[in-house]
């Protein structure tokens, strides 16, 4: 394979819009520090910054949008409808700009195929699920507000039922799913694929103390090539066809994670990563009133 200019590619969603391939996640940066960590990033070249309601930091993402002198247009923002809003997407999608400060997102996501009651955090919707949801979502698209709409955290499953509804008019121009070397779900990425959407993969470093910065495999394969694990991780999922949001509020290690350009892994390469046996989840179905894995990803 090429080396490639990674850090200026897009990928072309089922809408036609160019998304670009790597952003910068924001879930656990402190309201305090990620005004600054949204800053360095524009500054170092990032184009996509990736936020929800539910992390609580909107309005400094916004904020530092704002006053990064980018132009809007050229920066791909993704928010999320939190799951105690599934019956209020509307005042969902406007709670967002609100606190954003701007008057569109490039990506608004189903952060989960979970609508948790407002009023009970461990109990779901009697009579109301994500294809209710999906509906009123689809709605959002020709306001305005939304350029495309997409999914995160769904299964196969979830997408089988969604795709044959009648209600489904909208394909999902993406689904945000967790992606790293612990879990590769490889079968739900071919399915997205095979449907049009594109998987965008979250935790990608492996998150808050990644037991993937001590895989023997990675790191042989970082030192050999002058690289940080952190590098080698995102290559691997950019090679592997997905983009990457990998989360920073240290300017340097914002910096570095995009240090991608001119250089890439080899087929081999790819294959040893591929092959690291071990297993784990970021997120699991722990805080949600529901159950939404069911381990058929791969
Ligand atoms: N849709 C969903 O349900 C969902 C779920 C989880 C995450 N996400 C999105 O995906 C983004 C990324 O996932 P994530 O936040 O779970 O984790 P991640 O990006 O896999 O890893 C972030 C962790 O790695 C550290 N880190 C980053 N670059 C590093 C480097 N070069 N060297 C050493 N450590 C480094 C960060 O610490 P420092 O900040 O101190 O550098 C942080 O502790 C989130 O921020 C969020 O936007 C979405």
């Amino acid at each position: 394979m090429a080396a490639v200019e990674n850090t200026k590619r897009t990928a072309t969603l089922n809408t036609g819009a160019e998304i670009p391939i790597i952003g910068l996640g924001t879930w656990q940066s402190a309201p305090n520090e990620v005004y600054q960590a949204v800053l360095s990033a524009l500054k170092a070249g990032y184009r996509h910054i990736d936020t929800a309601l539910a992390y609580g930091n909107e309005a400094e993402v916004g904020a530092a949008i704002r006053d990064s002198g980018v132009p809007r247009p050229e920066i791909w923002v993704t928010t999320k409808l939190d799951n105690p809003w599934h019956k209020r997407v509307p005042e969902g999608i406007d709670s967002s700009l609100a606190s954003l400060g701007l008057d569109y997102v490039d990506l608004y996501l189903m952060h989960w195929p979970s609508s948790t009651r407002p009023d009970d955090l461990s109990a779901h919707h009697e009579g109301w699920n994500y294809v209710d949801t999906w509906r009123e979502m689809q709605k959002l698209v020709g306001t305005g507000k939304v350029r495309n709409i997409g999914v995160s955290n769904f299964g196969i499953t979830h997408l089988e039922t969604l795709l044959a509804d009648p209600e489904c008019k909208v394909v999902p121009a993406v689904n945000q799913i967790e992606l790293h070397p612990g879990n590769p779900s490889p079968k739900l990425v071919a399915y997205n694929t095979s449907k049009g959407i594109h998987s965008t993969g979250y935790s990608c470093l492996g998150s808050t103390n990644s037991p993937l910065y001590t895989n023997p495999t990675l790191l042989g394969i970082a030192e050999s090539k002058g690289r940080t694990p952190q590098q080698v991780l995102l290559m691997w999922g950019l090679q592997k066809g997905w983009s990457v949001i990998p989360k920073s509020v240290s300017e340097g290690r914002i910096k570095g994670n995009f240090d991608v350009d001119g250089w890439d892994l080899s087929a081999e390469e790819v294959a040893q990563i591929d092959a690291i046996p071990d297993r784990f989840k970021v997120c699991g179905d722990a805080w949600l009133p529901i159950r939404v894995f069911f381990g058929d990803d791969e």
